[in-house]
């Protein structure tokens, strides 16, 4: 799964954002590097509060991105190239432009329409304080306060009021939209928050008031897994016999335990649900043995999706501290079984972009946090697709009057990441990516051969797929000699005299015991 970020994919029209003519274009770019599907963030019109996840309408193409007739152009050359899409769904919260909330603010206290919100009387004598204590996930307060006085809940940006999800006309506006999207034939959904939704009766105020991955008044409420068997069953009453076939959904699920997480895995629950332990767990090798056992112990085959970055988490060649590090697990990651997520221009090896100025910078998180959070941009600029030339090939060349500039800056260099620029070396980032997803293709084991642990020196890991396929992983500063093999299918980093030097990784064959 390869997860576009359609703003800062490829702008097709030149006026400096992504767009879905721009990721058509691209499509037989993805087919050759090896995908089988895209997960498409939100491109539905939205003021932009946060990226898009500030929905204003959920059944329509953002104008800036595109149609609704480009949408089905999409899905239609996607089957051509054996790409299915996805898209994202984001049921926690919407717009503050939403028609919905703007006649819940119009309607006043106690109407129906703000009943589709949570909105409260505030604290104090003159109510001016927020009614719970609950903090927003982008820093600040979860409430503002409505003009009539009256606060709403947002557990993100004061532009994402949250929804009630205990007023039965939610769920039945959001199946809805999701039948919306499955009618015109994408292949599942991102669930975002999906942890999220339901708040406990009464919004007790937290014990501690501090974002967390635990179990609290407003993450993993029981009455989420009802909600999921529907979703659940909505997806499998579309037949699987056409093409693009099963429907399926993963859920964004942020945990701080593996029995927080186990729920969501019901048989009858989500088809899955991120693994994020790649980007939590300290890169070392008796974390990240842990983090595969303990998430392969709650959910085999498929069900475990693995991911080393998305939009919201600093690019792995930084995260990681180096581009040998970031290859490394990129070679672990299309070894484990499951299936993988690559965020786009992980293929390129693209670090963080760090030097933005304040005030090109769009993330919320910086603007509520006063910049002490630096926030989610640097993750999110316009890819490189040539080695120079205006905004570095996301935009036309030839656009009238020249490409406008990107959204969001690009760093002086950018080229030298682009496909081009790589595609002559066999050694480069996006060759290593290429051939990976090759051989996931090729070679039996790396399709449902389980995963079995081989002794191995501290500061590494060795396990074995059967039949016949070894993954060695260096996180030490020592060469490690290789385990007994018959060839070297790959590696993230040239050998020495047998050995695999350190911040490495190598695909073998052979019967290794
Ligand atoms: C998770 C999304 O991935 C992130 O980008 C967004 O800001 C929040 N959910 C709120 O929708
Ligand atoms: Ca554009």
């Amino acid at each position: 799964m390869y997860q576009v970020y359609p703003r800062s994919f490829a702008d097709d029209n030149g006026d400096g954002i992504g767009d879905l003519r721009g990721l058509i274009a691209k499509l037989p770019y993805l087919e050759d590097l090896g995908v089988d599907a895209v997960w498409l963030t939100p491109f539905y019109p939205s003021p932009l509060a946060d990226g898009g996840y500030d929905v204003s309408d959920y059944r329509d193409v953002d104008p800036r991105i595109g149609t609704l007739e480009e949408f089905d152009e999409l899905l239609r050359t996607g089957r051509e190239h054996n790409i299915r899409v996805i898209v994202d769904l984001v049921p926690n919260h919407c717009s503050s432009e939403h028609p919905l909330f703007q006649a819940a603010l119009a309607a006043g206290p106690g109407s129906p329409e703000r009943d589709l919100f949570i909105f409260r009387e505030g604290r104090g004598d003159a109510g001016d304080e927020p009614p719970n204590n609950w903090p927003s996930n982008f820093g600040g307060r979860a409430w503002t306060r409505a003009a009539d006085g009256q606060w709403y809940l947002h557990l993100f940006d004061s532009a994402q009021p949250d929804f009630n999800w205990l007023n039965p006309a939610v769920p039945e506006f959001f199946e809805g939209v999701i039948r919306f999207w499955l009618d015109r034939g994408v292949a599942g959904l991102r669930i975002d928050v999906a942890h999220g939704m339901f708040k406990e009766e009464g919004l007790p105020d937290l014990a501690v008031p501090e974002r967390s991955n635990r179990p609290n008044s407003y993450t993993h409420r029981p009455e989420i897994h009802e909600l999921y068997r529907t979703w659940r069953s909505v997806l499998d009453s579309y037949p699987a016999d056409d093409y693009p076939g099963e429907r399926t959904a993963v859920g964004e699920v942020w945990a701080d335990s593996p029995s927080t997480l186990a729920p969501y895995l019901a048989p009858d629950g989500l088809p899955q649900v991120f693994n994020f332990e790649l980007i939590t767990s300290p890169w070392k090798a008796p974390d990240i043995r842990a983090a595969v056992d303990a998430t392969l112990a709650l959910a085999g085959g498929s069900r475990a999706p693995w991911v080393l970055g998305n939009h919201d988490v600093t690019r792995p060649v930084t995260r990681l501290g180096s581009p040998e590090a970031a290859r490394a697990a990129a070679l672990l990651l299309l070894a484990l079984p499951g299936s993988a997520y690559l965020y786009q221009g992980e293929e390129l090896g693209l670090p963080e972009v760090t030097r933005i100025p304040d005030a090109a910078r769009q993330d919320p998180r910086f603007h509520r946090t006063k910049g002490r959070s630096v926030g989610r941009d640097g993750c999110r600029v316009p890819l490189p697709w040539s080695p120079d030339g205006p905004a570095y090939g996301f935009s036309p060349a030839d656009s009238p009057g020249s490409p406008v500039a990107p959204w969001l800056p690009q760093p002086d260099g950018w080229g030298t990441y682009s496909p081009p620029a790589q595609a002559g070396d066999p050694d480069s980032f996006y060759n290593l990516y290429r051939n990976a997803l090759r051989l996931r293709r090729s070679v039996p084991a790396l399709g449902a051969g389980a995963l079995r642990w081989l002794e191995s020196p501290d500061d590494t890991l060795v396990f074995a797929r059967d039949p016949g396929f070894v993954c060695a992983v260096n996180f030490g500063s020592a060469p490690l000699p290789l385990p007994a093999h018959d060839t070297v299918l790959l590696s993230s980093a040239p050998l020495a005299d047998g050995t695999l030097p350190p911040r490495a990784a190598a695909w073998l064959t052979g019967t290794a015991e």
